[in-house]
């Protein structure tokens, strides 16, 4: 059954006055569907994102960065499983959820398919990727939909630690012996580029941004939110002396803005279409932890079976 016209018109005067539209409020079938896809696609990206970094956390150089990283990867499973209960408020399962994602039909983030090679990867990508991931998510935060933009407010906090200690990283490698310091330079060059394909295609596009600004889901769209990231970064590579792989990156008097070069849309697409450089490994991966964790589900499904089959009669 097609939403009534009134009905929408209702909606949407309710978004245009800045209301917050909860779990047991009507929605438009499109709203529904589109914040599944946005919300479940952000937690597996939450989930699949700490695979790159878990690849590190035996061979950190100190206990000091290993607990740092543990603390970090322990938080994106966090992220992940408290994004997949906000989906779930849109009345879908997050077996199927999951599903998706282990069957290729749902997306998660293009930039965790490429290796962390040297451990300063781990700085680039807490300093790039969890930076970026501010950028957004500081702006779902006032997302029209109560749960995603309540759960941004807390994962926000937490990325601010994730950036902080990548960007520590970054600088006390860059600081560090000239063998260190090519390191950093070497993961700012593969790790850059990637970071700004994180927001997405220009919103010319997209064919979600449109609909999604329409409904206060995006309250800026992807390229205002990546030129903005780029505009942060800028300032703080320079005070780390390390370079950012763009020859045309240059202050914009007019706009205050940074230019920066053409995005490889090319690489883009073949990264979000399963041909970048570890996607079918991070995909076995997941699929493979999945598969590993089967024993856990059946044992707290059958724990909460006898427990609630226990309280029955109590209740009755
Ligand atoms: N990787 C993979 N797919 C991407 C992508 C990327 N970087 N950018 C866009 N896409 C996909 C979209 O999913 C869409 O495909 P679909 O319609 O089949 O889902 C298509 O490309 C067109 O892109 P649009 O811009 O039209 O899509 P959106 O309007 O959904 O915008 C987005 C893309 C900006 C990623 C938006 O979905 C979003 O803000 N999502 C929530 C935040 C999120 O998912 N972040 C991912 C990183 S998670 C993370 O950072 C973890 C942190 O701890 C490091």
């Amino acid at each position: 059954m097609p939403d009534s016209p009134d009905a929408i018109t209702e909606f949407e005067a309710r978004i245009a006055a800045g209301e917050t539209i909860e779990p047991k409020d009507w929605m438009p079938d499109r709203y529904r569907k589109q914040l599944i896809r946005m919300m479940s696609q952000h937690a597996h990206s939450e989930v699949v994102g700490m695979l790159p970094e878990g690849n590190w956390i035996t061979r950190a150089p100190t206990l000091r960065r290993k607990m740092g990283l543990l603390a970090k990867v322990q938080d994106e499973a966090g992220h992940g499983l408290y994004i997949y209960c906000g989906t779930e408020t849109l009345g879908v399962g997050r077996a199927e959820l999951v599903d998706q994602l282990l069957t290729g039909k749902a997306k998660y983030s293009s930039i965790f398919n490429y290796p962390t090679l040297t451990w300063a990867d781990i700085g680039a990508i807490g300093w790039f990727v969890d930076g970026a991931a501010i950028v957004n998510q500081t702006m779902l935060a006032k997302a029209s939909y109560g749960p995603y933009a309540r759960a941004m407010v807390r994962i926000c906090k937490e990325e601010n630690f994730h950036k902080r200690q990548g960007y520590e990283i970054m600088a006390t490698l860059a600081a560090g012996t000239p063998e260190q310091k090519r390191m950093a330079q070497d993961a700012v060059n593969r790790w850059w580029w990637p970071s700004l394909m994180m927001f997405g295609p220009s919103d010319k596009d997209s064919p979600n941004s449109a609909e999604l600004t329409r409904w206060g889901v995006k309250r800026k769209g992807n390229d205002e939110l990546r030129q903005r990231f780029v505009n942060l970064t800028v300032a703080q590579a320079v005070a780390i002396d390390l370079k950012l792989p763009d020859p045309e990156l240059r202050p914009d008097p007019a706009t205050g803005d940074w230019h920066f070069g053409p995005i490889d849309w090319d690489e883009f697409s073949r990264v979000v279409h399963g041909d970048g450089p570890l996607n079918r490994e991070r995909l076995a991966a997941r699929r493979q932890a999945h598969s590993d964790g089967e024993w856990v589900r059946e044992a707290a499904s059958a724990y909460a079976a006898k427990h609630t089959a226990a309280a029955a009669p109590a209740a009755a």
